[in-house]
């Protein structure tokens, strides 16, 4: 097991480049699986332990995968006949496995998946996925912890309506509804932007689908898709962590691949703290902070265009720095606030009041030993150690390397103290 020690103490100064998104490339590799003719090649792909499960994961199911770590492109050839269950061993590593469901099951007519079952930021259910393929025409078993998905003479095309803008129940279905017959419309469908890159993506294999960046999509259901090239969309939460982190130490940072468009809500809560966030252009943003105290705001998660979920750990430990009382209301997953017992053991005044964290600031951290309880808590917890006295310890980082690359050095190019040490 490896731990990351940080110094506290360090302002960060310089840029820093932002990889392709984790959240981008995991439902668009699935994606590709669709494709019964061509290779599909991917650029700009992130070395990450994820991206690594998911290559083993379409291996598995007979796909032949090719990652090269130096040029960051992966190439993914599905054109041979599938295996059609992917096990237990994939879908309890990584969820986002569960994205294969949709493409097996439009072009094999059959498919069994592992449920993923909960995870440490909520019970995450999938009903919304499984609504869309049974209205779809598939018919659904779940027994013994796998869902089976079955339709003999193909999908039709229908409309659907989500409960919940559900990212993943969105691309699910999203991808089944190509290769379906006829016109299927997705309403109250997610707008992340991770969606609208894969939506890019299925046009260039020949999808045909219209309402971009609405919650309406409407898909006309072609005959067969072909594998196509594309790059994957810069990470907006890595981008965030560096924005976070610069403003945190009083530093000046140019975040290389932070797109405005893609951080509307992180920007403009910055900016309401008194941070100055400067969009340099289409593909970069520089954030500086001089003041000795900020201005305590007040967050909540939402789907997007809201304030995203995934962030919501890491703005906390900005509104520490706050003068005066933050408040920080997750409203996306019923348990995402696991990092508020570890930013306390680091001395911060925060409490729990229902879906809401109320922090009293400012905030003195001192520097011990914390645990990564999920990913975006553990990018957090660095920001954490960068402001804290003294030296902060983080265990279990290899929630970390899921969706991180190379963390601590490019901290480190920035002026941070930031060690990894294997136990
Ligand atoms: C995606 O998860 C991301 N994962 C998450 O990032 C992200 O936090 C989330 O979207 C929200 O933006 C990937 O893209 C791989 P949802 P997903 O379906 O698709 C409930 C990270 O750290 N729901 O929009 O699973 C669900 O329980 C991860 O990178 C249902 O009730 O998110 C949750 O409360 C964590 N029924 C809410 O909706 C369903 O059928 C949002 O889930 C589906 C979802």
């Amino acid at each position: 097991m490896s731990k990351i020690i940080v110094e506290g103490g360090t302002r960060l100064e310089g840029e820093v480049q932002i990889d392709g998104a984790k959240n981008a490339v995991l439902p668009i590799v699935a994606s590709s699986l669709l494709a019964t003719e061509g290779v599909s090649k991917f650029y700009n792909v992130p070395n990450l332990s994820d991206v690594k499960i998911i290559s083993e994961l379409l291996e598995s199911l007979g796909v032949k995968v090719s990652y090269n770590k130096d040029e960051k492109t992966l190439e993914v050839d599905a054109t041979g006949k599938l295996k059609t269950e992917a096990d237990f061993e994939f879908v309890s590593k990584m969820r986002a496995s569960f994205l294969v469901m949709a493409p097996l099951l439009a072009r094999e007519k059959s498919t069994k998946v592992s449920m993923p079952g909960g995870c440490a930021i909520g019970s995450r259910p999938i009903e919304q996925h499984l609504k869309g393929f049974e209205l779809l025409g598939a018919e659904i078993i779940q027994d013994a912890g796998y869902v089976e998905a079955k339709a003999e003479n193909g999908l039709q095309g229908t409309t659907i309506f989500f409960d919940f803008p559900s990212v993943g129940a969105t691309q699910n279905v999203l991808m089944a509804s190509c290769l379906s017959k006829g016109t299927t419309i997705l309403e109250n469908a997610a707008q992340e932007p991770e969606i609208n890159d894969m939506i890019k993506f299925l046009r260039k294999m020949g999808a045909k689908i219209s309402g971009e960046k609405t919650s309406r999509l409407v898909i006309e259901g072609v005959e067969k898709l072909v594998g196509a090239e594309h790059t994957i969309m810069p990470d907006r939460v890595e981008a965030a962590t560096y924005m976070v982190a610069a403003a945190a130490t009083k530093g000046n940072v140019l975040v290389k691949g932070a797109r405005y468009e893609d951080n509307i809500a992180l920007v403009a809560k910055m900016r309401e703290m008194g941070i100055t966030v400067e969009i340099v252009s289409d593909n970069d943003i520089r954030v500086t902070n001089d003041n000795d105290y900020l201005k305590p705001i007040d967050v909540k998660t939402l789907p997007h265009p809201g304030f995203l979920t995934d962030m919501q750990s890491i703005i906390m430990v900005l509104t520490l720095l706050a003068k005066g009382v933050s408040t920080v209301t997750e409203t996306v997953f019923e348990n995402r606030f696991m990092h508020v017992e570890e930013l306390k053991r680091m001395n911060a005044k925060i409490r729990i009041e229902g879906r809401s964290s109320i922090i009293e600031g400012p905030n003195t951290l001192e520097g011990t030993r914390v645990k990564a309880t999920d990913l975006r808590a553990g990018a957090a917890l660095i920001i954490a150690g960068l402001i804290a006295h003294g030296k902060t310890t983080i265990r279990n980082i290899y929630h970390i390397d899921r969706g991180y690359v190379d963390i601590e050095s490019k901290f480190n190019n920035l002026g941070a103290k930031i060690e990894r040490v294997e136990e």
